[in-house]
C-alpha cells in the first residue's frame, strides 16, 4: 500500500482467514463510559471493510487496535482518521501539534495555547482561558475531536492561526498538510516515561470505564516494545518528525519533554522564534515568558477547578491527563 494515498478502502471482499478479526466476531463490547476513540461502535461499512484487511491485535482498552500505514489505531479513530485524511483543508498559517500519546500533549498546547494568544490574553488576567477550560478544548485534537464521530469537522469559531493537536504518525497526515507550510510541532518524550505513563493512564481507564482489572506491566510492557501500542511504534513515529525537522527546520520544530522541564524558558522561546513570534526585551523585562511558565505548570494546570473535575465532550476525564510531570527516566518504577 503507498503511504502517500489519503484514502485506500479496499474495493474487494476480504480473504476469509482474516473475519476472525471483525470486532463485533469477537469481542465484549466496549462501554460507552469510555472516551469516544475507544468505543467500537458507530463504525461505518466502508472502515469495517477496510478493517478486514488490516493486521489486529488486541487494544490496552478498546478490544482492538488495528494496523493502518504502519501505525496501530483504534476502531473508531481509524475512521476518523480517514475521515480527516479525506476532509481537513490545512492553512498555511495552521499551527499543529503533534506528539504520541502520554508524551506532554496537554502541557504543550497549554503552552502554545498562551504563547500566541500572550497578547489577548496577558499572563496576570484572571480571565484567562487557561484558568477555565483545559487545553484540549482550547486546542482540540483533529482525530481525535473534530472528526471522531466520522463527519466533517466544525472549524467555523477557529481565529487564524489556528492551532490543533494530533496524534497522527507523518505518514498519515492529510494531504494537504504535507503539501502546506503550515508549522508543525513535535514533542518527543523519552520512551521509559512514556511507556510508564501509558500504562497507569490506561489502566485507569480500564478501571474506571469498565471496571475493568489492570494490564499487567509485563504484558504492555512486550506490547510497547513491540509496537503495538495506540498510535504505535513510537520509535517510528519519533524518527518520521526527526527525520522532517532535519529536512525542514523552518516547517517542522522538534522538542523533547526532559529540556522543557529542564530549560523551560529556552524552550519557550524557541517555541515563540519559531512562530515569527519571539519575546520582546520589554516582554522579558515584564515577566511575560515567566508568567506563562507558571501559567502552564503542573502545578498550577493540574490543581484548577476544571482539570479536578471537568470532561471532554468526547469523553474523556480532564484529571486522566495529570498525574506526576515529572522526569522519571532514571529511576525503577
Ligand atoms: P505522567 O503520567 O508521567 O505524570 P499527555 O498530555 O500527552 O497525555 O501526557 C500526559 C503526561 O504529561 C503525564 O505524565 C502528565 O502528568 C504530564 N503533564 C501534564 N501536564 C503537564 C505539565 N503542565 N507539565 C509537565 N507535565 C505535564
Amino acid at each position: 500500500m503507498s503511504t502517500t494515498e489519503s484514502c485506500p478502502i479496499p474495493t474487494v471482499s476480504p480473504p476469509k482467514h482474516l473475519e476472525s478479526s471483525i470486532p463485533a466476531d469477537n469481542a465484549e463490547p466496549v462501554s460507552d463510559n469510555v472516551p469516544k476513540y475507544l468505543q467500537e461502535s458507530g463504525v461505518t461499512e466502508e472502515c469495517k471493510k477496510l478493517i478486514l484487511s488490516l493486521p489486529t491485535e488486541k487494544g490496552w482498552v478498546a478490544n482492538h487496535l488495528h494496523q493502518y500505514q504502519g501505525f496501530w489505531h483504534t476502531t473508531r479513530h481509524l475512521q476518523a482518521l480517514l475521515t480527516c485524511q479525506r476532509h481537513f483543508q490545512a492553512e498555511d498559517s495552521d499551527i499543529l501539534l503533534v506528539t504520541t500519546p502520554k508524551s506532554g500533549t496537554t502541557w504543550l498546547k497549554a503552552m502554545v495555547f498562551a504563547l500566541m494568544n500572550r497578547d489577548q490574553y496577558p499572563n496576570n488576567n484572571d480571565h484567562h482561558p487557561l484558568l477555565s477550560e483545559n487545553p484540549h478544548v482550547l486546542v482540540p485534537f483533529l482525530e481525535l475531536r473534530l472528526y471522531i464521530d466520522g463527519q466533517v469537522g466544525d472549524f467555523t469559531t477557529f481565529r487564524s492561526p489556528r492551532l490543533f493537536g494530533t496524534h497522527l504518525p507523518f505518514v498519515s497526515l492529510p494531504e494537504t498538510v504535507k503539501n502546506s507550510p503550515c508549522y508543525l510541532v513535535y514533542l518527543c518524550r523519552n520512551p521509559k516515561d512514556t511507556f510508564v505513563s501509558l500504562w497507569h493512564f490506561t489502566n485507569k481507564l480500564r478501571k474506571k470505564g469498565m471496571g475493568m482489572g489492570t494490564n499487567s506491566l509485563e504484558w504492555s510492557f512486550d506490547k510497547f516494545t513491540r509496537g503495538v501500542s495506540l498510535y504505535g511504534p513510537f520509535w517510528d513515529h519519533v524518527l518520521e518528525y526527526w527525520k522532517e525537522s532535519l529536512e525542514n527546520p523552518e516547517r517542522v520544530l522538534f522538542l523533547k519533554y526532559e529540556d522543557m522541564k529542564e530549560q523551560p524558558k529556552v524552550q519557550v522561546s524557541k517555541l515563540a522564534k519559531f512562530f515569527g513570534r519571539p519575546f520582546s526585551l520589554q516582554e522579558e523585562t515584564n515577566g511575560v515568558v515567566d508568567g506563562i511558565l507558571k501559567l502552564c505548570s503542573f502545578e498550577n494546570l493540574s490543581n484548577l477547578e476544571v482539570n479536578k473535575t471537568g470532561k471532554l465532550d468526547t469523553g474523556e476525564d480532564f484529571n486522566t491527563f495529570f498525574r506526576q510531570g515529572e522526569v522519571e527516566m532514571l529511576r525503577i518504577i
